[in-house]
C-alpha cells in the first residue's frame, strides 16, 4: 500500500537523491530553485509517498511572490514533483498532487505556481500559462511551462517579477532604492 506523509517523516538526504534520480545531479541550477531561493518549503504542503517504507515520491510547495508597482501578492510555488523513474507513470505523481492540492484548498491557500509539462499540470489539475504570460522571472523558461492555478474567485496580477516571499517591508526598501 502506498502511503501519503508529511516530508519531514524522512531523512533530508533521501529526498535529494529521489530528486537527483528524477532530475539530475544539475537540478539546483533551474530556475524554479532560483524562485524560491533561501525559503523553507510549507510544512503541510510538502509530502512523501512511501511503500513498504521505501520512498517512492516527493512534492515540496515553497512560499514565494510576484512583485508589482503596487506591492506582492503571495503564491505558492510546487515542485520539485518527482517519482523514483522505476515506479513513474503508476499514479504515484498524481496521488502526491492530488493530497498537496486538497491540503492548499482547504486551508484557502494563494494561488499555486509551477514549472512543469501542461500535458500532465494543465491536464490533471487545471494549471495554466494564461495568467503568467507577462510575469519575469528570474532565469530562463518556457512560457508555456510557467503555469498557476487559481481557485474561483482568487485573481493574481497580469505583470510583476516572480522571486521568493520577502514580504512587503523588503519589496518597498527596494522600490524605495529604485526611486532614489
Ligand atoms: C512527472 C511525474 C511527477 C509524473 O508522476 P507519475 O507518477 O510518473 O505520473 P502519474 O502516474 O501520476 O500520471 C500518469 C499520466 O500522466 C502522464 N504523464 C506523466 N508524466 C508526464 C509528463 N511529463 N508530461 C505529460 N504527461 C505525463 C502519463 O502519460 C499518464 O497519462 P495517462 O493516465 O493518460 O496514461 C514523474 O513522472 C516524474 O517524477 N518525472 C520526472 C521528473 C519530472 O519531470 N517532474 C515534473 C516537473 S516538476
Amino acid at each position: 500500500m502506498i502511503r501519503i506523509a508529511p516530508i519531514a517523516d524522512v531523512p533530508p538526504e533521501t529526498v535529494d537523491l529521489l530528486l537527483d534520480q528524477a532530475f539530475g545531479t544539475d537540478r539546483r541550477g533551474r530556475t524554479a530553485y532560483r524562485l524560491r531561493d533561501g525559503m523553507a518549503a510549507v510544512p503541510d504542503l510538502s509530502l512523501v509517498a512511501l511503500q513498504d517504507g521505501q520512498l517512492i515520491g516527493s512534492i515540496q510547495c515553497w512560499p514565494i511572490e510576484l512583485r508589482h508597482d503596487e506591492g506582492a501578492a503571495a503564491l505558492i510555488l510546487v515542485g520539485p514533483v518527482a517519482v523514483r523513474p522505476d515506479r513513474q507513470r503508476d499514479g504515484i505523481g498524481k496521488m502526491l498532487m492530488a493530497a498537496a492540492l486538497a491540503a492548499a484548498d482547504a486551508r484557502g491557500c494563494e494561488p499555486m505556481v509551477l514549472i512543469g509539462d501542461p500535458e500532465y499540470y494543465d491536464r490533471f489539475f487545471g494549471f495554466s500559462a494564461g495568467p503568467t504570460a507577462e510575469w519575469a522571472v528570474p532565469g530562463p523558461v518556457e512560457r508555456h511551462r510557467l503555469l498557476a492555478r487559481l481557485r474561483p474567485g482568487q485573481d493574481v496580477p497580469a505583470k510583476g517579477t516572480l522571486g521568493p516571499r520577502l514580504g512587503a517591508d523588503a519589496h518597498r526598501a527596494a522600490l524605495e532604492r529604485q526611486a532614489q
